[in-house]
């Protein structure tokens, strides 16, 4: 059997090491130890056919002189790479390397924005689950079993076939008049879900911004008046509202609510179809039997609900044509806000 003298190879190793000028040299080093044919390499592969006693004093010994050689390269072509101060030179005229930051998703910009605008309104923002159950998405806002209102409403079904992606915000109403009294000025945004055909207007999922106010003497006037100043608020320039009478079951009277053109400002373009009207939320005063599904009682509190759909409102304010590109990741999207 073929003899390594390890000793040897390690004064042998020291010797070449002392000798590398550069890196250049310190690689052919690491390649005469390391490489397929290296000393070390070789000296591994005796190993597999020594006796169980020569084999375990010889593999210590070895690996020791693996890493001595290993560490000795290490420390040298640290030496060779360091800068030496005051031969260094810095262009400090060169231009910088440009930090890429992240920003906001547009969305979120749009809900960020939408909230405070109501909060400084004097509304609370309230949140609600996404995965519901049937009373609080629909019985509670008199939309009964078997009605064919539900249709209204294309939902995904869980496994059970009792819980369900909420269709819309309105069941943060119910949860929150559950447990407080009125007066209340709350707003609930957040994700919706729709089991639809996609295309540039729809999505399986979108955001809703769902609003409650109750009290003695709210009326759709109050509602006016708020909606107005949001949306003026939100595109920053004036914004006329008009109401057109609708059907939502958890309200009575129920309005689609309009907003004027900003493309235009009402006088007729592409964008509204030439009507001056864009088509932008549902809205009515609370339909009673929700009061009655809450425990509160209806002869002695009025008031109105809306919902805002939030991409609809962000497609708007910042002219984008297709919801779907929200939800796509995609950065060429993305980085043009
Ligand atoms: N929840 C309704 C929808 O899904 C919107 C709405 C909310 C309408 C409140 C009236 C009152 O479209």
């Amino acid at each position: 059997m073929l003899k390594i003298d390890l000793k040897k190879l390690k004064i042998e190793a020291q010797k070449s090491l002392k000798s590398a000028k550069n890196l250049k040299d310190l690689d052919g080093v690491f390649r005469s130890y390391f490489g397929k044919k290296g000393e070390i390499t070789q000296a591994f592969n005796l190993i597999k056919d020594m006796s169980k006693e020569v084999r375990a004093k010889f593999g210590k010994d070895l690996n020791n002189l693996k890493r001595f050689i290993e560490k000795s390269i290490e420390g040298k072509k640290a030496i060779f790479t360091k800068v030496v101060p005051g031969k260094e030179w810095l262009d400090v005229t060169a231009p910088g390397k440009k930090l890429s930051l992240g920003h906001l998703h547009p969305l979120t910009v749009t809900i960020r924005k939408a909230i405070e605008i109501f909060q400084e309104m004097g509304f609370t923002v309230v949140e609600g689950p996404e995965i519901e159950n049937e009373f609080y998405n629909f019985d509670a806002l008199n939309v009964p079993p078997d009605h064919p209102a539900r249709d209204l409403w294309d939902t995904f079904w869980l496994k059970d076939g009792k819980m369900l992606l909420r269709t819309h915000t309105s069941p943060v109403q119910i949860h929150y008049m559950e447990k407080n009294n009125p007066p209340l000025r709350i707003i609930a945004p957040g994700r919706v879900f729709r089991y639809e055909a996609t295309d540039a207007s729809h999505d399986v999922q979108f955001y809703h911004l769902e609003g409650l106010m109750v009290g003695k003497t709210i009326s759709v006037a109050n509602f006016i008046a708020i909606i107005q100043e949001f949306f003026s608020r939100f595109f920053g320039k004036e914004v006329k509202v008009r109401l057109r009478p609708s059907y939502f079951p958890f309200v009575e009277p129920g309005f689609e609510v309009d907003m004027s053109c900003l493309t235009c400002g009402g006088l007729g373009c592409s964008v509204c179809k030439k009507t001056g009207w864009l088509e932008i939320m549902g809205a009515g005063m609370v339909h009673p039997n929700v009061y009655n599904a809450c425990a509160i009682n209806s002869k002695e509190w009025q008031g109105f609900a809306f919902g805002i759909g939030l991409d609809r409102l962000a497609m708007m304010k910042y002219k984008i044509n297709d919801i779907r590109l929200f939800y796509s990741g995609d950065l060429r999207f993305l980085e043009q806000f």
